[in-house]
């Protein structure tokens, strides 16, 4: 979260710094006076009571009005961070959308109709608003380099604008305690040139390629017989299943199960043999497949680019 890459979170981090030297400049002043009072004004030995005093108006009124003032400092600079960080949306349309599930992430890009889940992509240099929602329980959206940390609430949607300057890849996480799986709900943000993200949302939109090899078919019918199908969409595919990841294009992406494994032929065999191995707790069961049935399922998973 110290490298900022958009103005949103960089408003945050400058707050954050502004903050850190006012206190850190505090804490030397008080604790520099107690020390010094310390040591010039104990007690010796032989030496009489010192002089008693009751009350210093002047002395009072330093000592309150240099915390008020620093305090409408810090209030004005929170003012002004807050409306860098979270400027008004007035009646723009959300440019992607994501909700939070126990423990994956849907993406939506209503513009376009792209759909994927756990990896984002955005094209750099734009502002963008982000709508956020929850399928379930509360979580929390946080890629602490493109904006604000924002709560996906069940029912109630929350909004955040992201940003990324360049083309870089980020990481950000789900930062509210959401169950068993909660650190492993991480988020991959691709911010790719304008061309580069317009190429990429054509391929998302296109259908799943078809299998091309018999153990690709196989797969194809396994996906359906096995009712992988009954919570995967495969766009392409009869059935709009919405419970897990849309897989139209899973070889697209890195990661599985929300960046717990890698996405290779060995991590997609590890992840179809038992799921729940991988990443305890999350809601997709053990199919009991064979290592036969793995095998062709993974050789039609690789196709889905
Ligand atoms: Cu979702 Cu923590």
């Amino acid at each position: 979260m110290f490298q900022p890459s958009s103005p949103f979170s960089r408003a945050t981090v400058d707050l954050l710094n502004a903050t850190f030297v006012l206190s850190a400049v505090i804490l030397v002043i008080v604790t520099g006076l107690v020390i010094y009072c310390i040591l010039r004004f104990r007690s010796r030995p032989e030496q009489p009571e010192p002089r008693q005093f009751h009350g210093n108006k002047t002395l009072e009124i330093v000592w309150t009005v240099i915390p008020f003032l620093s305090l409408v400092w810090l209030l004005a600079l929170t003012v002004n961070a807050m409306n860098a960080s979270d400027p008004p949306r007035q009646n723009r349309e959300p440019d992607v959308v994501v909700i939070g599930h126990q423990f994956w992430w849907v993406v939506r890009y209503p513009k376009s109709g792209v759909v994927t889940a756990n990896e984002i992509h955005i094209p750099a240099g734009r502002p963008l608003l982000f709508r956020l929602e929850s399928a379930d329980v509360i979580h929390d959206f946080w890629v602490a380099q493109l904006g604000r940390k924002m709560d996906m609430v069940p029912e109630h949607p929350n909004f955040a604008w992201l940003q990324s300057d360049r083309p870089e890849e980020y990481h950000g996480v789900c930062a509210e305690f959401c169950g068993a799986q909660h650190a492993w709900m991480q988020i991959r943000v691709v911010a790719d040139s304008p061309e580069a993200f317009a190429a990429w949302e054509k391929q998302q939109l296109e259908p799943a390629a078809p299998p091309a090899t018999p153990a690709a078919e196989r797969g194809a019918r396994l996906f359906q017989q096995m009712t992988c199908a009954n919570c995967h969409a495969i766009r392409g595919l009869p059935g709009e299943a919405k419970a897990g990841p849309d897989l139209s294009h899973l070889a697209s992406r890195k990661t599985l199960g929300a960046g717990v494994v890698e996405n290779t032929p060995e991590g997609l065999a590890r992840w179809l043999r038992n799921p729940q191995k991988v990443k305890p707790g999350n809601l997709m069961p053990n199919m009991l497949l064979t290592d036969a049935q793995t095998e062709d399922l993974v050789r039609y998973f690789q196709t889905l680019k």
